[in-house]
């Protein structure tokens, strides 16, 4: 799992990085070859056994003995809270902070904060996560903030009366909504943290058979996966720009970027949308109860 990915010379001694979604698929792949650059590396997940079965395969890999976890649910936002009092318990510096668990729901779920699921697992956890971890991610003295997002945002539209998708649900729709507020959010955090040493960036990992295409498709999943393998990358080949903007120094002080195969590339128009991106960070304040403080 970890050749293709681990084959940078980076050196990450030092260097405390946490992944979300490190479970499997890229988010497991980057955390890995973050170990093998020596970071100390925390891994988040949901499950208790998938997270520790994660970590021992990581440390088998790499000889890293760097490698703990942390878990949180990304549906539930006080997972999130607790998530963060238990990193600061025990750490007290981030330099790397990827935000990479995700999910694509087929059917509409409901969810108590007033956005369906999607929104919740993919946007506003994440949210809600890096701006409760800013202050210590400030402490570094250059920490790097990436958002996995998608080339599906290109498709995505922001309607605020209708984050919970009552109304015309589709599940492409709501994962495109989703990454393009990655995106939003990525511009938006990258303005109120100029003068900072802070770089917050984004990224499409390409289209990878990860299990992210099986979760929620029971039937179909598993022809879906084996038919993306026709032209899907690998996840180590899905996972080198996550490893390249958190380790590189190629991208030292680069920030506010859409990055797709390691370089910086146009995303979407809606996404440079500055009055949008700005209404977005206020009704994800208010919905996730969190004054952010950037
Ligand atoms: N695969 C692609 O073609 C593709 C294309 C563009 C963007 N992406 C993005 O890449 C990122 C990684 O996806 P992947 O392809 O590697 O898929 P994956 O193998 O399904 O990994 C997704 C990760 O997110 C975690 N996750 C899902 N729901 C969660 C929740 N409620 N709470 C906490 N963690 C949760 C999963 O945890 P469990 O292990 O517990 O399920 C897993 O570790 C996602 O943000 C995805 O949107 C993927």
């Amino acid at each position: 799992m970890m050749s293709n990915a681990a084959n940078s010379t980076a050196d990450m001694y030092g260097k405390v990085c946490l992944v979300t979604g490190a479970t499997s698929g890229i988010g497991e792949i980057t955390a890995a070859a973050l170990a093998a650059r020596g970071a100390q590396v925390i891994v988040v997940g949901r499950s208790h056994q998938k997270a520790e079965d994660t970590v021992q395969r990581i440390q088998s890999e790499t000889g890293s003995n760097s490698v703990h976890y942390l878990l949180a649910d990304f549906a539930d936002l006080q997972q999130i809270h607790d998530l963060v009092s238990s990193f600061r318990s025990q750490y007290s510096r981030l330099d790397v902070l990827i935000n990479n668990a995700g999910a694509y729901f087929n059917a509409r779920r409901q969810t108590a904060y007033g956005v369906e699921m999607t929104f919740l697992v993919n946007y506003l956890s994440p949210f809600l996560l890096t701006n409760l971890l800013l202050d210590v991610i400030k402490m570094s003295p250059a920490a790097r903030i990436i958002n996995v997002s998608s080339d599906a945002h290109q498709y995505g539209s922001l309607d605020f009366n209708n984050l919970e998708f009552k109304r015309g649900y589709f599940g492409m729709k709501a994962y495109a909504r989703s990454k393009l507020a990655n995106i939003l959010f990525t511009y938006e955090l990258a303005r109120r943290l100029k003068g900072s040493t802070v770089t917050v960036n984004a990224l499409h990992p390409g289209h990878i058979a990860t299990d992210i295409w099986r979760t929620n498709f029971s039937v179909i999943g598993p022809i879906l996966k084996w038919i993306m393998g026709f032209f899907a990358i690998t996840p180590e080949e899905g996972a080198r720009t996550s490893i390249y903007l958190a380790s590189s120094p190629d991208v030292e002080g680069l920030t506010g970027q859409y990055y797709v195969k390691r370089e910086a590339v146009q995303s979407s128009t809606l996404s440079y949308d500055q009055n949008l991106a700005r209404q977005l960070w206020s009704v994800s304040e208010q919905l996730s109860g969190q004054a952010a403080s950037s």
